[in-house]
């Protein structure tokens, strides 16, 4: 059932960062996991009254939007990736007042919101899901194989593990790619289309300023559903195009959204965004989605993926930035995404290597993502145990995962689901609830518990005990923020390497010069400017600089 407001009304418009066109094209975008960022009503989730309170620490730490994860009514299989009323908002995270309130809360401190839109597939319990008759229409039902229909249509399977396939008490299957609780759509049907161009219309009516499109490569599916005839397909997903990810098709469902977007911008004279998440095999592959006329903004996985090695990272910049360009589109950075393990564990367990990786992907031409909770330099918990965990892949019997994009051996995941390294390639690690304050659980989080424990060892990594201690993540992000807002050459714009010793990075924007030493030891150069930020404490004595290992510094020329 949908909630009706009282007075919907469209939210007021939110300023630029004053930079000229596109506000998204050098954007600080915040994502707030919405179950873990803070809980107004000590039921142990974080919901969205909890997070509007918040909204001023985030207005502080100097982001330009934040990106709330689905809240929307839900069974909650997939931690609300599997939505049953995409115009609801599920009691466990308010009601449709609070998300109204939240929004406008977020328009008054000059934040923007983007909210997230699941088209791929909705929940089992979807209405449309519910109806025998609508369900053969609207979903991807097929016979069986076999004498009687007793082996699955073909050979695709869940990127959670197992077939991707679930009998009904029918006799046929249907295609879930994802749990059997989160069948796919049938985008060949007209009516899955205005459907989703309602929705998003309902959303932009309430005031978002956009959406991050879910598995945003895998609508459409190649005709005649081919085998893969790959036992193991998630060795694949993100390293080729399969016959259910990244197919062509695809792009003509985000020109369309698209039009919608802009026509909607137009005429409230606001600008309002899509960004892919799509796991592409290629750079230029994944600067198909943000083409002039499809979608503004794709999640760059290949950076996130990327080895802490200057060559490593110095060629998936170079890929990156030519195949953005190559379209007209910014490049969008990300490190840490609530499907991934934290980049302080992933980069070896090393907080000075996540330090100084932030440093990097903010000194770099174009928009970021940032993941609520790195700027407190969480790690990943990797200590859960099983009888808390929640993410379904745990529960589909294997590894969540399993892919890393072509040429990594790193152990991130297709279709961003889990990554190993953090605990047996699951998910819950990089969810755990947020630590504000206190040096006990939850600290904090809400006046009730949280719905994944937190570790005991929390109590100096909570804002408070980081705020004002210039040492801290917390700091170090603080200023970063402030210095990319104040100096006009950081955010969108070219840069240039620069010549620097082997290990380590150099590059220039306007005005500034980045380095990023990647060795585990300090480097001596000459002091290439003078100091603005840095990750770790350098010393610059008669114009030679020590750049500590695994740092990045930020130097004005
Ligand atoms: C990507 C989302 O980020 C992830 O959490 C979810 O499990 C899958 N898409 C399926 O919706």
């Amino acid at each position: 059932m949908t909630q009706e407001l009282t007075s919907p009304s469209p939210a007021p418009q939110a300023p630029g960062t004053g930079r000229g066109p596109g506000w998204w094209r050098d954007a600080v975008i915040y994502q707030v996991y919405v179950r873990s960022f803070a809980d107004s009503d000590g039921d142990g989730i974080g919901d969205l009254r909890g997070a509007r309170e918040r909204l001023p620490y985030l207005k502080d730490l100097g982001v330009d939007a934040v990106w709330l994860t689905p809240f929307y009514a839900s069974p909650q299989a997939d931690g609300g990736y599997d939505v049953a009323d995409y115009r609801a908002v599920d009691p466990l995270f308010g009601t449709l007042q609070d998300a109204d309130d939240l929004i406008r809360t977020a328009h008054d401190l000059g934040l923007r919101v983007i909210v997230d839109i699941v088209p791929n597939h909705t929940s089992d319990r979807h209405p449309w899901f519910q109806d025998p008759e609508l369900a053969r229409q609207r979903y991807l039902f097929r016979p069986g194989k076999g004498e009687s229909g007793e082996l699955p249509p073909n050979d695709w399977e869940s990127v959670f593990g197992g077939p991707a396939w679930t009998r009904t008490d029918r006799g046929d299957w249907y295609l879930h790619l994802f749990a059997p609780e989160q069948p796919d759509l049938n985008w060949d049907n007209p009516e899955v289309h205005t459907e989703f161009e309602a929705i998003m219309r309902f959303w932009l009516d309430l005031g978002v300023d956009g959406f991050r499109v879910d598995v945003a490569h895998g609508m459409i599916k190649a005709p005649g559903l081919p085998d893969i005839g790959h036992g193991a397909q998630a060795q694949l997903i993100g390293a080729q195009v399969l016959p259910f990810f990244d197919q062509d098709g695809v792009h003509a469902i985000h020109r369309a959204w698209r039009r919608l977007l802009d026509g909607y911008g137009e005429a409230l004279g606001r600008q309002v965004i899509g960004v892919a998440e799509a796991w592409a095999p290629t750079a230029e592959r994944l600067a198909l989605y943000v083409r002039p006329d499809e979608l503004h903004q794709a999640f760059n996985f290949q950076f996130l993926n990327a080895p802490w090695q200057a060559d490593a990272l110095r060629s998936v910049i170079d890929a990156s930035l030519a195949a953005t360009a190559s379209v007209g589109a910014p490049t969008t950075w990300v490190l840490s995404n609530h499907d991934v393990v934290r980049h302080t564990t992933r980069l070896g367990g090393s907080l000075a290597r996540a330090r100084a990786a932030t440093l990097l992907m903010l000194a770099l031409p174009g928009s970021a993502y940032l993941y609520q909770g790195e700027e407190l330099g969480l790690p990943e918990v990797t200590d859960l145990p099983d009888e808390v965990r929640q993410d379904p892949a745990f529960f589909r019997g294997g590894r969540a995962t399993g892919a890393a994009g072509p040429g990594t051996d790193t152990e991130s995941a297709p279709d961003g689901v889990a990554a190993a390294g953090g605990q047996d390639g699951f998910r819950d690690g990089c969810r755990v609830p947020l630590p504000w304050s206190g040096e006990l659980p939850p600290y904090g989080f809400g006046p009730g518990g949280s719905w994944l424990p937190q570790p005991a060892d929390w109590g100096g990594l909570t804002v408070a005990a980081q705020t004002g201690d210039p040492a801290s993540t917390l700091e170090l992000y603080r200023a970063a923020l402030g210095l990319r807002r104040r100096l006009p050459g950081l955010g969108d714009g070219a840069m240039s390497w620069a010549p620097a010793p082997d290990g380590v990075l150099a590059f220039t924007r306007p005005g500034l010069l980045c380095t990023v030493n990647t060795l585990g030891h300090d480097v001596e150069l000459p002091a290439p400017g003078t100091l603005l930020l840095s990750s770790a404490p350098v010393t610059v004595a008669e114009a030679t600089a020590q750049l500590p290992g695994d740092s990045c510094t930020w130097w004005a020329i």
